[in-house]
Parts: structure tokens; sequence; C-alpha cells
């Protein structure tokens, strides 16, 4: 049986008082077992919002569509405690906020491994063990403080702790590297590396850092505004990017010389029919307002949905 994750024309809009915001908008997508897959773009894109999706922790106001399947299953259709046995064990999430996921009143040491039934002695070791991992020391120290005595930093290594506890098939980390000084998102990423290279863990990496997306991922997806817009091999998405988005993307990073992109995103709410990167792009042509591009491959194997690519043309 594959451990792959197979997302097929998933949708996720929420019901606002503006109106119905499409964040996730028919999105299929292989999360290879053992690979890193990295999901970058723009804030409010909706990668968190994909992530989410995977483990239905979507809040209420989510309508959800399409089909997730992992061992044969379709997450997508269990309810939610069928789906909690599948949370931390064969896949764990590490959320985004730390500031809101972690219970506050409630020492750290005891939230790492929670409800995990194993014995009093081994849990306390590999607490230990984990809170070492993640460089927050001394460890006996951190195990017995409450969440409000830590930085953000830390908290977000004690969820990395949280999350990897049970040795997971699958970790999706939804910016593991946020608010990290250098050298301590060096260590995390030393630590990431050496659990998806050295077992047979999967990873969805999302993330804005894509210094840690270079080195850490084996394929790299591109968000806009809810679309996947640019998925292949991470050296092609990141040295030779071939989406106008992807190319202003990696200019407007630091280390690229910080140069902005024209524009904004579009709302979410009526989204331009045509290719959502309309207004912003470059090379754009008469075709790309009235129609959205499929995706179309390139002669290095990235797909990429831009109509520069349609050799039909
Ligand atoms: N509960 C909600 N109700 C309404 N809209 C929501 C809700 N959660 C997310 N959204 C909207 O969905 C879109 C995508 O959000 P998401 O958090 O997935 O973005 P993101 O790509 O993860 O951004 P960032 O890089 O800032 O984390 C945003 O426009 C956001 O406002
Ligand atoms: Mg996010």
């Amino acid at each position: 049986m594959t451990l792959d994750i197979k997302i097929k024309n998933l949708n996720v809009s929420f019901l606002t008082n503006e109106g119905t915001v499409q964040t996730v908008d028919d999105i299929s997508l292989k999360l290879e077992m053992g690979k890193v897959l990295g999901l970058i773009g723009e804030t409010g894109s909706g990668k968190s919002v994909l992530g989410l999706s995977i483990l239905n922790l979507l809040p209420s106001n989510a309508c959800v569509s399409g089909e997730i399947f992992y061992k044969n299953i379709n997450l997508l259709s269990l309810n939610k405690k069928l789906i909690r046995n599948f949370r931390g064990k064969d896949i764990a999430f590490i959320p985004q906020n730390p500031g809101t996921a972690l219970n506050p009143i409630m020492k750290v040491g005891n939230q790492i491994g929670e409800g995990v039934k194993i014995s009093k002695e081994i849990k306390e070791s590999k607490v230990l063990n984990l809170l070492q991992r993640f460089l927050l020391s001394p460890p006996g120290k951190i195990k017995n403080s409450y969440p409000f005595e830590l930085s953000g930093g830390m908290k977000q290594r004690v969820l990395a702790s949280i999350g990897i506890f049970n040795n997971p098939n699958w970790i999706i980390a939804d910016e593991p590297t946020k608010g990290l000084d250098a050298i301590v998102r060096q260590q995390v990423y030393e630590t990431l590396h050496k659990i998806t290279s050295n077992t047979d863990c999967g990873m969805l990496l999302i993330t804005h850092d894509l210094i840690l997306s270079k080195n850490l991922c084996n394929t790299i997806a591109v968000m806009y505004a809810s679309d996947i817009i640019e998925i292949g091999k991470t050296s092609e998405v990141l040295e030779n990017s071939k989406h106008p988005y992807t190319k202003g993307l990696i200019l407007s990073q630091p280390h690229k010389g910080l140069k902005p992109m024209y524009g904004f995103a579009p709302s979410l709410i009526n989204p331009p029919k045509g290719c959502k990167f309309y207004t912003r792009c470059p090379n754009k042509m008469d075709i790309c307002s009235l129609k959205k591009p499929d995706f179309y491959k390139t002669k290095d194997g990235s797909k990429v949905r831009c109509f520069l690519f349609d050799k039909s043309k």
C-alpha cells in the first residue's frame, strides 16, 4: 500500500459577510512518500488552508470539496472523530501560529506526547531528547515551563517537537522557521533535514523561506491566489522559473535584489475569470484575460499554468 497523499480537485471556500472567498481552487497534487514538497507563494495565497484541509483542521465556515487519498482512504470523507486516528502517528501538523496553538495553562513538557500511551519514563526521556534536538535548553527547565515563558521561536520549536513525537509518516510543517534568527533557523533546518533524509518520513513544507525550501525540498509548488501555477523540481522552479509570477517572486527576495513585484494579488471574492496574474503580468496576451490557462508541461518536467507554454499556439 502506498503512503502517498493524493489530493484531487480540492476546493476550499469560506462564507463571509463580504461574500464567498475561494481560497483553494480545484487543486490536484500528489505528495510522494519520503519526499519533501515545498509550497511557496505570497501571503494570503491559500498555502495554510491547503495544508490544514489534509487533516480536516479548517474552521467551521469552510466549505470543502474534492478528495484527499491516503492509505486508500479519502480523508475528506472522515468525520472529526475518525480523522483523529490519522493525526500525529500518520500525519503530523506543525501549525503556523505558535502563540495560539499551545495550551497556555499546561507545561510544555506535558504537551509533547500528550495522550500517547507509553510509560512515563520512556515519554520523559523522549521529551528531553526532542527538546535537546530542537536546541531548547536546558531541556529539564524548558519541560517545566509554561508557553508564556518562552519566546515565539522557542514555542515554534516546541510545536515541531509535538509534531514529530510519534515518528509520523508525514509532516505538514507550516512556516517552521518563522521568527527564528539565522543560527536557530539553521538548526531547525538540520533537524528537519535529518528526519526527512534518515527516515521514510515525507513532508509538506509551507514556507516563505526560499533558502530553506531550496535546501530541503525535492519538488516545489508555487501558489498564487488559490491556484498552483508552477510545480517542478526544486532547482528548476527556483533557478529556472517559468511562470512570470514565480520569476517576480524570486526577484523580490532579499538575496536576489529585493525588486518588488508590480501590483497586488486579486481579491479571492469574485476573482478575475482568466489568469489571476493577468493584471500584474509583464508578458500578458489577450487570451490571458479571457480564459484560465491549463497546466502545460515544459521540456524539463515542470508544469506551468501559463499560455506562454501552450505549444498549440
Ligand atoms: N476562517 C476564514 N474565514 C475567511 N477567510 C479565511 C479564513 N481562513 C483563511 N481565509 C482566507 O483565505 C485566504 C488564504 O489564507 P491562508 O492562511 O491559507 O494564506 P497563506 O498563503 O497561508 O498566507 P501566509 O503566507 O500569510 O501564511 C486568505 O485570503 C484568508 O483571508
Ligand atoms: Mg499561512
